[in-house]
């Protein structure tokens, strides 16, 4: 460690699918990025004492707690990362706010509007650092996309087309698991995956003015769950219970800069196992991203000589691209995980120095407000605002 490297002691909640993420990224941060803090993984927490314990070994953790309020009580204990199912981020944010608890905490922010503005408010009002995990803002290449619209070489935005397609729970015989379950996860693949193609487009295109959606849940009925990890579970194969959340989600989007959106969240996109793509067309150029090919940026530029023109492939690999130098020669391509290792640069800094990096729960207080005109648009067959839906929710709702 750095001789002037402040220490900050993690304490993270949920130790699977995003416990090893985001423990990796801790691990990882400090080995690759010269970084003003750096992170301690002081200790892990979930509620099967065997299986935290397990964790804690295998993930390099130095110690472990049963009890998410017992984490927080600790005095050695800096940052509190919220790696668990959506229900519980409200309530466990909020109290490691109120402890003086920088909070780091896994997407969507909520259940609801209402409850993600609750976060917010927390933080604010104990003024600890706060963020929110899009990780994939921090893929080099999407990185590399923000830079060039910032510079104006794409010009005035008129499209974004973004899909997050999957295709995990296709089998009518796949279980319940908590992501089906609507009061545990809010909604389906809308809140899983349209969340984070909201956060690229709020990234890249800016901010949205209204939506116009619809949600389908096609298997209404699925085996109850015995257990379940990331994006697999066992069922029973007797009893059933109801699917309470969509499986596909598809809105329409207007932007407050004249910009048009079109997304599409899927659960059931045969062969997509991970399809985040989003494209781009301004009026001097256009550019593409496909998560699974995530160290490669597409981008067609009409200045191009007359038949040269078309789309080329730049892999952001080199020097030049964001956060990419830090890793490899050029062309020796990152993966998923260096999605969370780059978020964690900002996340450190932003500890040492007293602010919170975006994304952050402005962000994600933001984010949730477009599920939810989303949803409200599916339920009315109407275009929703983003201001109407702030004016209806709780008076301390800002927009
Ligand atoms: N950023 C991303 O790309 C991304 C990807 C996957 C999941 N997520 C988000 O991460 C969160 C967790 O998803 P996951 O796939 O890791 O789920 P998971 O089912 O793999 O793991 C959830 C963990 O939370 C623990 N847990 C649940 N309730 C708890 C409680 N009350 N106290 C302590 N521990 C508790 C479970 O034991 C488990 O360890 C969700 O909010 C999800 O939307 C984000």
């Amino acid at each position: 460690m750095g001789v002037n490297q402040k220490q900050v002691k993690v304490g993270l909640v949920g130790y699977k699918f995003m416990g090893k993420a985001h423990s990796h990224a801790y691990r990882d941060v400090s080995f690759y990025f010269d970084t003003k803090a750096k992170p301690v993984l002081q200790a892990i927490c979930g509620r099967n004492e065997e299986g935290v314990k397990e964790a804690a070994a295998t993930m390099g953790w130095q110690s472990y707690e049963t009890d998410w309020r017992k984490l927080i009580a600790r005095d050695d204990i800096d940052l509190i990362d919220i790696v668990t199912p959506n229900n519980s981020h409200a309530e466990i944010a909020i109290a490691a706010a109120q402890a003086g608890k920088h909070v780091f905490c896994e997407k969507p922010l909520a259940l609801t509007l209402e409850q993600s503005q609750r976060m917010l408010d927390a933080v604010e009002k104990n003024g600890v650092v706060h963020m929110i995990n899009h990780n994939y803002r921090f893929a080099p290449a999407v990185q590399w996309a923000k830079k060039l619209i910032e510079e104006g070489r794409l010009g005035r935005i008129y499209h974004i087309r973004a899909t997050y397609l999957q295709d995990w729970i296709m089998d009518p015989e796949f279980p319940l698991v908590w992501r089906l379950s609507k009061e545990v996860c809010g909604s389906g693949a809308l809140g899983d995956l349209a969340a984070h193609s909201i956060d690229l487009a709020r990234f890249l295109v800016g901010e949205f003015k209204e939506v116009s959606g619809i949600m389908e849940t096609f298997i209404k009925e699925r085996p109850i769950v015995e257990d379940s990890s990331g994006l697999s579970g066992k069922g029973s194969s007797e009893q059933k219970g109801p699917v309470e959340v969509d499986d596909a989600s598809v809105f329409l989007a207007r932007f407050e800069n004249g910009a048009i959106g079109t997304f599409e969240a899927t659960r059931f996109a045969g062969g997509n196992r991970n399809g985040n793509r989003f494209e781009i067309n301004g009026e001097k150029g256009s550019i593409r991203w496909d998560m699974e090919n995530m160290n490669n940026l597409d981008v067609y530029f009409h200045q191009d000589e007359d038949g040269l023109q078309g789309f080329r492939t730049i892999n952001c690999t080199e020097e030049v691209h964001p956060y990419a130098g830090a890793y490899w020669p050029a062309a020796h391509i990152i993966g998923y995980e260096h999605t969370f290792t780059n978020l964690m640069v900002e996340l450190m800094n932003g500890i040492d120095q007293g602010y919170s990096p975006l994304p952050n729960f402005v962000d994600g207080v933001r984010n949730q407000a477009i599920l939810e005109a989303v949803q409200e648009s599916a339920q009315t067959k109407q275009w929703v605002t983003l201001s109407d839906i702030f004016k209806k929710a709780e008076p301390s709702v800002k927009s």
